[in-house]
């Protein structure tokens, strides 16, 4: 039992010193996307009762493997799905991506609205990609979604991504920070230990 108590306690330690430094926001949006299978994406509704309202939904995304992502959420979509025919209309989107995804705000007791369960909203469009860019959204997004692979062929899928125009975060107390497109890309999971240290925590959440 208290072999298992000081596992438990060993593992939490690694989650949370896998989280980056609260001050450097765009570190830590980086590491929230990568983090998230999943996002809620909020488009401007064309179907009515509620055309020209927000309208947000659930999208699995993939930025990479877990660890060594590129930044881009990228998704499998298909214009038969209710959001994707708001997205031909008016492209433009949000992202909300949350650490409450992992275990780790439940096992730090931080509730998903909490700034202290760092969550991130990506504001931009979502656009299509093709040829060499499609190869590797296809393969950030079947490596940690298996099951798409299967889904109905029929169905015209096509591969797209996150165009991001302005990065926030929210991952400590004193409000939302901005983040640019720039300074979110600059920033790395820099160093390797960390890369290692994350696709550890992985198999915890
Ligand atoms: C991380 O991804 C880049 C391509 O985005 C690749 O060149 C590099 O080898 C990867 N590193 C690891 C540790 O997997
Ligand atoms: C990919 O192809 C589609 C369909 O031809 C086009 O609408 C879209 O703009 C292309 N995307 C990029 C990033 O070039
Ligand atoms: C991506 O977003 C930027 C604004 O942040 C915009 O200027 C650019 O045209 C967009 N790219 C595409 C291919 O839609
Ligand atoms: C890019 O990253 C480097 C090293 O982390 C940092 O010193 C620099 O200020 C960053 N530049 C921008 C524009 O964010």
């Amino acid at each position: 039992m208290s072999l298992v108590l000081i596992a438990l306690s060993l593992a939490l330690t690694r989650v949370a010193s896998s989280v980056p430094p609260h001050e450097e926001v765009a570190r830590m949006a980086r590491f929230v996307v990568n983090k998230c299978d999943w996002a809620s994406m909020a488009t401007i509704s064309t179907h009515e009762p509620v055309k020209g309202q927000p309208f947000s939904n659930v999208f699995s995304i993939s930025d990479g493997p877990p660890g060594n992502g590129t930044g881009t959420p990228y998704m499998y979509l298909t214009h038969m799905e209710i959001s994707v025919q708001d997205l031909q209309v008016n492209p433009q989107a949000s992202l909300a991506v949350s650490l409450a995804q992992s275990s780790y705000c439940k096992n730090h007791g931080f509730d998903p609205q909490s700034p202290l369960c760092a969550h991130i909203i990506l504001s931009g469009s979502v656009i299509q990609v093709n040829g060499s860019e499609a190869s590797a959204a296809k393969d950030s997004l079947f490596s940690r979604h298996p099951e798409m692979a299967d889904w109905p062929t029929d169905h015209n899928w096509f591969f797209a991504k996150m165009n991001i125009s302005q990065v926030w975060v929210l991952d400590y107390f004193g409000g939302v920070k901005k983040v640019t497109e720039e300074e979110y890309y600059n920033a790395s999971q820099r160093c390797e230990s960390q890369h290692k240290a994350s696709s550890h925590t992985n198999t915890l959440d």
